[in-house]
């Protein structure tokens, strides 16, 4: 039904779209085109989201406009972010000496770490902003560093590999035959990050032809939306591969989910996008995901049923409000940490129960 009425209301807008191209032929047919000439309510919600905003510049990063300036002393170097009209910048001081550079890259739409250039080489910043705390503090993974100096105070210097992945996980066109390429960086994931058959979709549309149409990727499997999905939440195999065991791990929503008795690779209801919609902001109303649990755990399920195994249980607790219960917030581990995500392993929790790994 809501294909359909896409189809229909994605045609009609075709329609118009062509005339309008046609009118303009001169100006050639793809001068002007975008994804939103097509898809605009996708495009105006998912601009707007934590996905669409995963990296900031000059001029367009709220975070820092908003917080105009942001200060913290940590064992003997102060940090100051100052933001003036457009430009903000980094300095880190020992009291006799101090390094400033402007910001280019605020990498996270709600916590912020910088991504800095200084003679020719990337660092990330040892200091992030925090909205938990309205303040700085140590960059998340960075508490054990040791700075003897004022460089090594500064930052945390990126390898090549790093600096691509980075970058990577977190804007849009930035590789060109496979290397990082920040001339064609687009902030933020748009459409073409997820979608990355769709400029040619797009060609072919504008050209009246229906093919090739982008990957369906409402097609994959759970399990294939998780590793999609993983790619940047993280894997399973990664997780595991890489042993991040203990709290930390929560963060990795796929690995979490996997471990969870709700799971199986094949059922539809428990696929990442059976609960979010990747164009949307997430939906905090935890009761608003009672229908995705009930899905399964069908509250008129039989003993009978239940007995045979053809539903999973009900609850014997409550009937409403599940995630609450089931899964948990939990914040990261660490003295610095000002991150709380929630636990997609799904499960019972008892009280002063241990993290099940
Ligand atoms: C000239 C109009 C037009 C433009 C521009 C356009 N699309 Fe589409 N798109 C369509 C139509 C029509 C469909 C078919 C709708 C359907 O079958 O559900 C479609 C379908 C899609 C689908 C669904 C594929 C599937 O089967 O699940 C995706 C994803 C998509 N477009 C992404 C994009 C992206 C990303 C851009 C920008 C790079 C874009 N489109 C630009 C008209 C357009
Ligand atoms: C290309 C990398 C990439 C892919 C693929 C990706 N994400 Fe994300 N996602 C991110 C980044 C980066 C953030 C963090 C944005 C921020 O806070 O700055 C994020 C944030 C989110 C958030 C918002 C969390 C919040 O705090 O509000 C949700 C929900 C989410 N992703 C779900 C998904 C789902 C579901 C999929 C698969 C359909 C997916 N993501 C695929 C990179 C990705
Ligand atoms: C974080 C990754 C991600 C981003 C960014 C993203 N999409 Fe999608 N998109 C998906 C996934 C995954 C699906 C399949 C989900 C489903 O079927 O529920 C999808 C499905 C679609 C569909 C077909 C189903 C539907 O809901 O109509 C269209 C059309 C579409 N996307 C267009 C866009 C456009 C336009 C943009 C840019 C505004 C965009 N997408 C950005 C991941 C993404
Ligand atoms: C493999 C993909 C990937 C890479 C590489 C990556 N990020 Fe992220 N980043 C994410 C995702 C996904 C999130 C969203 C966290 C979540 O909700 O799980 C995120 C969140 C963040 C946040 C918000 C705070 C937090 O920790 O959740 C910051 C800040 C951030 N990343 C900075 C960076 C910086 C700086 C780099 C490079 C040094 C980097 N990221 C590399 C995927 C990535
Ligand atoms: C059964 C429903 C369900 C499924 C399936 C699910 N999530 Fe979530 N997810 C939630 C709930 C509930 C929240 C917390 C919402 C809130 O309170 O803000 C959440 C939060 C998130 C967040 C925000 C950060 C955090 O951990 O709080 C991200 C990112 C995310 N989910 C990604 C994913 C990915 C990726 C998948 C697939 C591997 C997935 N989710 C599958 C229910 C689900
Ligand atoms: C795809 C179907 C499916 C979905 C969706 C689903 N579950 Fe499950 N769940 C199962 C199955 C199967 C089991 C294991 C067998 C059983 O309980 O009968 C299970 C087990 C459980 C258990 C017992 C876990 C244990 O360790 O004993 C809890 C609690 C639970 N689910 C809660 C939830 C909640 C809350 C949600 C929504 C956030 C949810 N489930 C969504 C299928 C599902
Ligand atoms: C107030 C907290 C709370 C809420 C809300 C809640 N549950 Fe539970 N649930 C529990 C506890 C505690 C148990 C374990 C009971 C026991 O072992 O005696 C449980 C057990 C379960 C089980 C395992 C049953 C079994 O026989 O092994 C499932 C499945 C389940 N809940 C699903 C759900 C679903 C679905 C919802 C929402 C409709 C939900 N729960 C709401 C606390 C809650």
């Amino acid at each position: 039904m809501r294909r359909t009425r896409l189809r229909i209301r994605l045609l009609i807008s075709i329609l118009f779209w062509v005339i309008l191209v046609s009118a303009r032929a001169e100006a050639g047919p793809s001068a002007s085109a975008t994804c939103a000439n097509c898809h605009k309510s996708k495009v105006m919600e998912q601009r707007d989201t934590p996905m669409g905003r995963a990296l900031a510049l000059p001029g367009s990063n709220f975070v820092l406009k908003s917080h105009p300036r942001l200060t913290v002393r940590k064992g003997s170097y102060t940090y100051v972010v100052e933001t003036h009209g457009n430009e903000s910048t980094y300095s880190v001081t020992d009291g006799a000496r101090a390094i400033t550079v402007p910001i280019r890259w605020g990498f996270g739409a709600g916590a912020q770490t910088w991504v800095l250039e200084r003679g020719g080489k990337f660092y990330e910043s040892i200091v992030s902003y925090y909205p938990a705390i309205v303040g700085l503090d140590i960059t998340t993974g960075d508490e054990k560093l040791t700075p003897h100096n004022v460089e090594e105070a500064f930052g945390r210097e990126l390898s090549d590999d790093d600096k691509k992945t980075c970058f990577g996980c977190h804007a849009t066109g930035t590789q060109v035959d496979s290397k990082l390429n920040l001339e064609t960086l687009k902030p933020g994931l748009t459409c073409q990050r997820c979608h990355e058959d769709s400029n040619e979709h797009m060609a072919a549309i504008l050209l009246k032809k229906l093919s090739p149409m982008p990957r369906d990727l409402g097609a994959l499997s759970s399990e294939g939306i998780s590793n999609y999905c993983g790619q940047c939440h993280r894997p399973w195999d990664m997780v595991v591969r890489s042993h991040w065991r203990g709290e930390m791990n929560v963060r990795f929503q796929p690995y979490r989910l996997a471990n969870s008795r709700c799971f199986s690779g094949t059922d539809p209801r428990i696929s990442c996008v059976a609960c979010h919609d990747p164009h949307q902001n997430l939906v905090h109303n935890t009761s608003s995901y009672d229908a995705k649990c009930l899905a399964c755990h069908a509250s008129v399920a039989t003993a009978a049923q239940v007995a045979a195994s053809e539903v999973p249980k009900t609850c014997p607790v409550a009937k409403s409000n599940c995630v609450s219960c089931h899964m948990p917030k939990v914040t990261l581990p660490g003295g610095s940490s000002h991150l709380t995500f929630t636990d997609h392993q799904i499960r019972i929790v008892k009280p002063g129960g241990s993290y099940p790994n």
